[in-house]
This record gives C-alpha cells, structure tokens and sequence, in this order.
C-alpha cells in the first residue's frame, strides 16, 4: 500500500557539515584564544545554536524564519569564537548554508521510494530555501512536493507542524512515515502517532533516551525501501 513520506530537510538529505569548507578561512588565527578550533567544530557550534534558537522561538512563540535562526547562530559563533567576520564574509558563509550538498544516498533512494509511495520534504526551512536546496542539487522533481513550517508559526518539534504536515498532504498518521536523522524529529512525529525511521548514518549517533524508539533504524536511505510499509 502506497505511504506517505515526509522527509526531513537539514541533516537529512543535505549534511550540514557541508559548510566546513566555506568556514575553514575564518577560524581562529594561531596565537588566539580559540587557536585550537577548527572548521568542524565552528559548523557543529552553528548548527546547534540554530536549532536551539528555533526551538526557543517556538516556545516563545516568537517565530522568525528559519533563516534568521541561521544567520543569529552565525552570528554567535562569530562573537563566541572572535571569527571577527565582516558582513560580506557573513554573507558569503550564509550563501553557502543555502548551498548545502545532499547526502550522496539521496538521489537514488529517492528515485525507487518514488515510485511506490508519496514522497514530501518536510522542513523547519522556509519553503522558498527548501526549494532552491532541492533545485540545485538536482533533485526537485523526485518530491511530490515542499511543505515548510512557515503557515504553523512555529517549528518541529512542535507537534502542531507535524498535524499541519498531515492536514497539508491529506495523510493519516498510520500511513505516514516521518524520516529524519534528528532525534528530537522522530520523537516529535511519534508524538501525533506517525511511523518513525531514524537515519543513524553515523555509528556513534545517539538516539534521545526519552523512552521512545524509532520504529525502524537504517545507515542509509537505500534501506529505506525494504523496511517501509503501511
Ligand atoms: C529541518 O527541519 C530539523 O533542520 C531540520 O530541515
């Protein structure tokens, strides 16, 4: 039976660990303070504090785009960091944010779900960014389409993006899948009943000890296939 997949955007299909290339002309100079921070480290702080600043905008119910959230992380780590960065090169880093590569089991995991189920991006992202994400990296026409969390005014884990989700695609919980590498997204999904695969694609990620599970586990979307079913 046909299902309905909602896939999660950041994290997910694109790494946004990409943005270390872009970053690595502003870490710190030797002889400062935070000599010993490298790239990585600034895009894991970055990615972080903006998820972190979207949760706490949900809560407060003080909802900005998504993009903010992004540029104010930056913003953060360059104070936190003493990246010392100018506007344009503040620019220039949140360019490559939009420009983010896609995981390389995307594409092809895409192209077979495709075929059996309906396949959404379901994003804390503005639908124009998700758009142009998808666009550039070649893989727009594989979603049967973009629904973003802009309409609800707040962010996932909110369950209200999630009952938004299923109200926007005409989906029941039972026979929609929330595929996410982020914890707090599966729990999240689970919270409104809909089925859960969690993309571990690291060994050492870390699943939230809050006594839920995802319903299935896999290392890569291309075991998405056998394993999902409504
Ligand atoms: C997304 O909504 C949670 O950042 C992740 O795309």
């Amino acid at each position: 039976m046909q299902c309905t997949l909602a896939f999660d955007v950041y994290g997910t299909l694109f790494d946004t660990q990409g943005v270390v290339k872009a970053l690595a002309a502003y870490v710190p100079k030797a002889g400062t303070r935070n000599s010993q921070v490298s790239a990585a480290d600034v895009a894991r702080l970055w990615r972080d504090k903006q998820l972190e600043y979207a949760f706490r905008r949900g809560l407060m119910q003080r909802f900005k785009d998504f993009s903010v959230c992004t540029r104010d992380a930056l913003r953060y780590c360059n104070v936190y960091y003493e990246l010392d960065l100018s506007a344009a090169e503040e620019t220039e880093l949140l360019a490559a944010f939009d420009l983010l590569p896609l995981f390389s089991d995307v594409s092809n995991a895409l192209s077979i779900l495709g075929r059996k189920h309906r396949v959404y991006a379901f994003s804390n992202g503005c639908q124009s960014n998700v758009e142009s994400l998808l666009e550039n990296a070649g893989v727009a026409n594989a979603f049967n389409g973009v629904i973003s969390v802009t309409d609800t005014k707040s962010f996932k884990p909110d369950p209200s993006v999630y009952t938004h989700f299923l109200r926007q695609t005409h989906s029941d919980p039972e026979q929609t899948w929330l595929v996410s590498a982020n914890a707090f997204d599966i729990i999240g999904a689970d919270s409104v009943g809909m089925r859960t695969a969690w993309v571990k694609r690291q060994h050492n990620a870390v699943f939230d000890p809050w006594g839920v599970q995802p319903e299935v586990t896999v290392e890569h979307l291309g075991q998405l296939n056998d394993l999902i079913h409504c």
